[in-house]
């Protein structure tokens, strides 16, 4: 679906309905990436078709991988290579704007010892690799990245890896993923620490393919040589494409929505908890269990907010959800308060600078760190924000535009098809003034 280049929103109105967000941008990757490295076909239900996927799907596809899209897209069939199957490509590996697929593909390239060049757009050859590239190196790799540790990024073929102990310093669950992919082809045991826990849908998913993983705490292991069996996987909604909704329904008076089959792995709900500290009304329905991964359906209604501390702890768990957070906490009573997020300025974009920008614009008083930002909730005013390459920028602002006193104007918006393609029609529907 195409989302022009411009959107403006118009000020006001309400949410209200039943919707359902599309699939989980973590869990297609995995599935897709899996499905690949299996032996047998897999079978993919509801994944989601953004450009992020997309770029993993074109990736595998040019290491020689079949997928097949049935059903109008809503089934995806992968025909797994098998552990040791995969054909180096003939061309560079572009993997767009997606920081998910060039970190989980680096770590299973240089575990496959297939030689390949990595890279992506703009905002992608701005993000650190050096996170990934260093452990791998440690296993045997020979990796090779831009000056600043930036794509384009090349892997060279290379001896069998061997097992590693790593101690992760960032919280990341791509770097985890990454050396734990790796880790399948290497000799002995790979083992990842992590300094705090991080979504572990790589976990839960290996598990699914059949492979043993060990978790203990916050240390994850497994074995190399593991062959992973093909399996069907159905993939919830994503709560970070949902959590746009959650707040606008929350900031919005008259607001009303039910939200189906939302993905709520408790490494991802840290947004659920910090709107709930805030006073949300958000309601968990019919709680179950979908293929390992926990799921239910999110009411959610209007109540007033306030500011808060958001507990260190809970940044991790609510890390590509600060954006919408912030909306939140600029339409909240008082002040917010988020330190021990500098990861937040190596996303997409520097989300506590591109976030600061904006809310500042639309009249916000707030106060940035290294590491956080301070927002006073207070009235907002229309403005003109920039994406800045930023998926979640743009879709945040639009939301915000339910609170403005004038319309919302975003430039560098199509960025919303990386992992939203269906976000205006959608909050179109639901009420937004797009
Ligand atoms: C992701 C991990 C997170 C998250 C990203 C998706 C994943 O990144 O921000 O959107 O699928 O593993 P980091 O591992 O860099 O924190």
């Amino acid at each position: 679906m195409h989302i022009s280049e411009e959107l403006v929103v118009a000020p006001g109105g309400m949410l209200r309905g039943t919707l359902r967000v599309p699939g989980d941008k973590s869990i297609s990757h995995r599935a897709v990436m899996f499905g690949a490295l299996a032996d047998g076909v897999t079978e993919i239900r509801d994944c989601l078709l953004g450009e992020d996927v997309r770029a993993t799907m074109g990736a595998f596809r040019a290491l020689g991988v079949r997928i097949e899209e049935l059903d109008g897209g809503r089934l995806i069939r992968v025909h797994g290579a098998g552990l040791n199957g995969l054909k180096a490509p003939s061309e560079v590996l572009d993997l767009g704007n997606s920081g998910t697929s060039i970190r989980l593909l680096t770590g299973i390239l240089a575990g496959a010892g297939i030689p390949a060049t990595l890279t992506g757009d703009a905002s992608l050859q701005r993000r650190p690799m050096r996170r990934v590239t260093e452990p791998l190196a440690r296993m045997g790799a020979q990796l090779a990245t831009a000056d600043k540790g930036t794509p384009p990024l090349t892997v060279a073929a290379n001896a069998p890896l061997h097992g590693i102990e790593f101690q992760m310093q960032v919280a990341s669950a791509q770097v985890k993923s990454a050396v734990l992919l790796a880790g399948l082809f290497a000799s002995g045991r790979t083992c990842v620490e992590e300094p705090a826990p991080t979504r572990d849908h790589t976990e839960r998913m290996l598990r699914g393919f059949g492979v043993s993983v060990d978790v203990a705490g916050h240390r994850v292991c497994l074995t190399g040589g593991q062959r992973l069996r093909a399996t069907s996987i159905t993939v919830p909604a994503d709560l970070s494409s949902a959590a746009f909704f959650i707040v606008g329904a929350s900031i919005a008076p008259g607001s009303d929505v039910l939200l189906e089959n939302v993905g709520v792995n408790p490494t991802r709900t840290g947004v659920l908890s910090i709107l709930q500290r805030m006073g949300a009304d958000i309601e968990l329905l019919n709680a179950r269990d979908v293929g390992g991964e926990p799921v239910a359906d999110l009411r959610v209604r209007h109540a007033p907010l306030h500011g808060i501390d958001v507990p260190p702890e809970l940044v991790p768990l609510a890390i590509d959800e600060f954006p919408i957070l912030f909306v939140a906490a600029a339409c909240a009573e008082g002040v917010t308060r988020v330190r021990g997020a500098d990861e937040l300025r190596h996303k997409e974009s520097d989300r506590i600078a591109t976030m600061a920008a904006g809310l500042a614009a639309a009249g916000i008083g707030l106060e940035t760190y290294d590491d956080g930002i301070e927002i006073t909730g207070g009235p907002l005013t229309g403005t003109t924000v920039e994406s800045h390459g930023d998926h979640r920028i743009a879709m945040s602002f639009a939301m915000a535009a339910l609170r403005a006193t004038g319309p919302m104007r975003i430039l560098g918006a199509s960025t919303i098809a990386t992992s939203f393609p269906t976000f205006t029609g959608l909050a179109r529907s639901a009420g937004l003034a797009l």
